[in-house]
């Protein structure tokens, strides 16, 4: 699929992926876990030019769940170096690419390194204009629910908030995705069928679209596959087809 096969003027704002499939690439190619996750930068490398060359505003990456801590010690361990590698590494590209970097998380879990490594990379990034790629570092949606209710009894305690106050619209500017708009789309990839606690409250009313396509195998053209499909979709928000026709 190529970029120009898309409807220009129907592009999704925001698109969220679960990468998911590393480890059974491996296995495929005969190799140790850590080497499906290598070969998954190449992955993201090419999914987000191709999502600034979309005109996406927001990518958002579901790179290690609050959940993946619980992998044998190792594995953990060559994530975390892996992405901090790949942060320094990438950093001059996403200059070059007007890329903004964000990221959402529990990041005060993540060792030292990474956290500085990232810091560094945000800052660096943050006066970019084009594609926002927001990484999912640390993240589960669940934990993410639980931090913006604590957020909001404190400031209810505190009397800045009162019960009426509290709406779809503030509990929204409560996650750590304030300021970004829902996904349109929301992409898995590696043939499974569920969230695995990604965007829980954002997703509402996402379309999902699923590959069976391993996040090593994944690149740009796929991407477009996903937005072009998402392109035929109709969208109803509860009503009828009528109404949204007319
Ligand atoms: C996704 O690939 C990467 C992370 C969750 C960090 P997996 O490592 O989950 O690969 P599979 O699902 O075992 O194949
Ligand atoms: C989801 O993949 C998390 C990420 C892609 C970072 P997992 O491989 O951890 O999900 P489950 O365990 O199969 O649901
Ligand atoms: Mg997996």
């Amino acid at each position: 699929m190529v970029i120009d096969e898309l409807k220009k003027n129907y592009i999704p704002h925001h698109v969220a992926v679960i990468m998911d499939g590393n480890g059974r690439w491996a296995e495929l190619h005969g190799n140790d876990r850590i080497f499906g996750h290598r070969q998954g930068v190449d992955a993201v490398r090419s999914v987000v030019e191709g999502a600034g060359e979309a005109g996406i505003e927001y990518l958002t990456l579901y790179a290690f769940s609050t959940e993946n801590w619980d992998r044998p010690k190792e594995e953990v361990n060559a994530l975390m170096s892996l992405l901090v590698n790949a942060i320094i590494q990438e950093t001059k590209n996403l200059n070059e690419k007007n890329v903004k970097m964000l990221a959402i998380g529990d990041l005060a879990s993540l060792p030292d390194d990474v956290q500085s490594k990232l810091d560094e990379a945000i800052q660096s990034t943050s006066s970019n204009t084009g594609l926002n790629l927001v990484l999912a570092l640390s993240y589960s949606g669940r934990w993410e629910l639980v931090e913006a209710v604590k957020k909001i009894v404190r400031e209810t305690k505190n009397g800045e908030l009162t019960e009426n106050q509290i709406t779809e619209c503030l509990i929204s500017n409560h996650l750590s995705t304030a300021g970004i708009p829902d996904p349109e789309l929301l992409i898995r990839t590696s043939g499974e069928y569920r969230i695995s606690n990604f965007l829980l409250w954002q997703i509402a009313y996402s379309e999902f679209y699923f590959t069976p396509l391993l996040w090593p195998d994944f690149r740009k053209e796929n991407l477009f596959e996903a937005i072009a499909d998402f392109q035929c979709r109709e969208r109803r928000f509860g009503k009828t087809s009528e109404q949204i026709r007319s």
